[in-house]
């Protein structure tokens, strides 16, 4: 179900599109459900359906059949349901989950799956100290057989007090579910189509109602407003730092740490504070990353060292740093950088698009766009690739060896010689040879005893 306004999150975006840990909460719903090998997975939508059904479709996992059913207007959960049942085969079971849920354990709905067993009803509960707002478990007797489910809004004082409350999930026989959704009015107190009335149909026809009892609140926590937002990051980031350093690794705060994406770390990897890690970033063993380091779709080679305030983001291209590299402080890796083992790139260094070969080194307030440089290329200070034309973009190639002084421009297109040396401040236009000097800029002139300009008296 992903039809609901979402009113409370005050925003233009359709509450399931909100981003939890890098992705929209209708998105690790449906991975969870990926996870459980369902048939298919049919999604509600109404408010916003077309940008949900949009942003949905663009990385739906492979492995999942994703169908989409429009609910308009919304008219209650049971409503929502019975729009999705042409999608759905009466040999199945059907499993009800919300859109604005994303913190559910597949293991969880495993066990609701087992206690349904293809032929009962299965809710998924959770006793709460504050029930306030919530549907109610009603049994016969305390710990006896569910009867109903009353919405709080029509509940009497004494059903008021019950804890236990009903999740919003539950796994139900789909033909079942078809006969009892054929039954549903809206003579209740919000004139909705209530799908948890179906729970007393099921009893009326003699059906065993169970309820699968919870503890952990965070599983089936709803986002309504941005606190609620916050609130589940924090423990989605808390559960993702626990995880990793359950497998080894080790972080000097897991509380400032955010994992927005897939993380994947060797042995001995070590991550200071404030780091945020987005798409795909894989560490290799031994890899330490300093603090308030941003990212974002790399690979990170065995024994590198990414020095704080670094900010690598490999967007489509990817970037991979080699084994042993020393990346930073400040430095800052684009899309298509491709550094080798024990590469250097230090201060206020921007690369993009380029290969550097083992050893290479750029130290300190550099730019190397479209470049190929070779091993043990030692980058001056203040040089920069001029690689852009105003409309295209041409390549620079530094073969083995060469020494680029500081503060040289390189006009792309352009190759330096092996073994060469570039004086610095020079503009180099054209190739250079193996093993030459080239210097290209003005010559010095000196002018002796020069008497400098002197203030006239008034
Ligand atoms: C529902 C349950 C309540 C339970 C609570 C748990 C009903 C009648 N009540 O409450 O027992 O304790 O969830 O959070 O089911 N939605 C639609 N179309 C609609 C209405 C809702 O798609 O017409 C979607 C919402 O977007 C949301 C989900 O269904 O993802 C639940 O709706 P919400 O209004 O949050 O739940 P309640 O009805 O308050
Ligand atoms: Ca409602």
């Amino acid at each position: 179900m992903a039809a609901g306004k979402g009113t409370r999150m005050k925003s233009a975006l359709p509450k399931v599109l909100h981003r939890l840990g890098g992705r929209a909460l209708l998105r690790h719903v449906i991975e969870c459900a990926a996870l459980l090998s369902v048939r298919k997975a049919v999604v509600i939508t109404g408010h916003g359906a077309a940008e949900v059904e949009t942003a949905l479709s663009a990385d739906a996992p492979a492995s999942i059949d994703l169908q989409f059913v429009r609910q308009e207007p919304q008219l209650g959960t049971g409503h929502a349901v019975q729009q999705a049942l042409p999608q759905l085969a009466d040999d199945g079971v059907t499993l009800v989950l919300s859109g604005d849920v994303p913190l559910t354990q597949a293991s969880t709905l495993q066990a609701l799956l087992a206690l349904c067993a293809g032929e009962k009803l299965a809710l998924l509960t959770l006793a709460m100290p504050d029930p306030s707002g919530y549907g109610r478990i009603v049994r016969e007797s305390a710990g006896g057989k569910v009867q109903a489910i009353v919405e709080h809004k029509d509940a009497s004082e004494a059903q008021r007090q019950i804890s236990e409350i009903y999740s919003g999930i539950m796994a139900v026989p789909t033909r079942l579910l078809r006969t009892w959704l054929s039954r549903l009015d809206n003579q209740n107190a919000q004139g909705e189509y209530y799908l948890t009335d179906i729970v007393k149909f099921a009893v009326a026809d003699g059906l065993t109602v169970l309820a699968h009892q919870i503890t952990d609140a965070a599983q089936v926590a709803g986002v309504n407003s941005p606190v609620q937002l916050a609130e589940l990051e924090r423990i989605y980031q808390r559960r993702s730092a626990d995880a990793l350093m359950e497998q080894g690794t080790r972080l000097a705060d897991p509380a400032r740490l955010d994992v927005r994406g897939q993380l994947v770390c060797g042995r001995d990897v070590e991550i200071d504070v404030n780091c945020i890690f987005e798409g795909h970033v894989s560490l290799g063993d031994g890899v330490r990353v300093g603090a308030n380091c941003v990212i974002a779709n790399a690979r990170i080679a065995a024994g590198a060292v990414i020095h704080p305030f670094t900010h690598i983001d490999g967007e489509q291209l990817g970037v991979e740093v080699g084994a042993g590299a020393l990346i930073g402080p400040f430095a800052r890796l684009r899309p298509g950088a491709k550094l080798g083992a024990e590469v250097h790139i230090g201060n206020f260094v921007e690369v993009k698009n380029s290969t550097l070969a083992k050893g290479a080194k750029a130290n300190h307030l550099a730019y190397l766009g479209d470049a190929t440089v070779g091993e043990r290329v030692n980058y001056g200070a203040g040089s920069i690739t001029a690689n852009y034309d105003g409309a295209n973009k041409h390549r620079t190639v530094i073969e083995a060896d060469v020494h680029v002084g500081s503060n040289c421009v390189l006009i792309a297109p352009v190759t330096l010689g092996a073994g060469g040396t570039i004086g610095g401040g020079s503009t180099i236009t054209k190739d250079t040879a193996p093993g030459a000097l080239s210097v290209a800029r003005g010559k010095q002139v000196s002018i002796a005893n020069w008497s400098r300009p002197v203030k006239k008296a008034r």
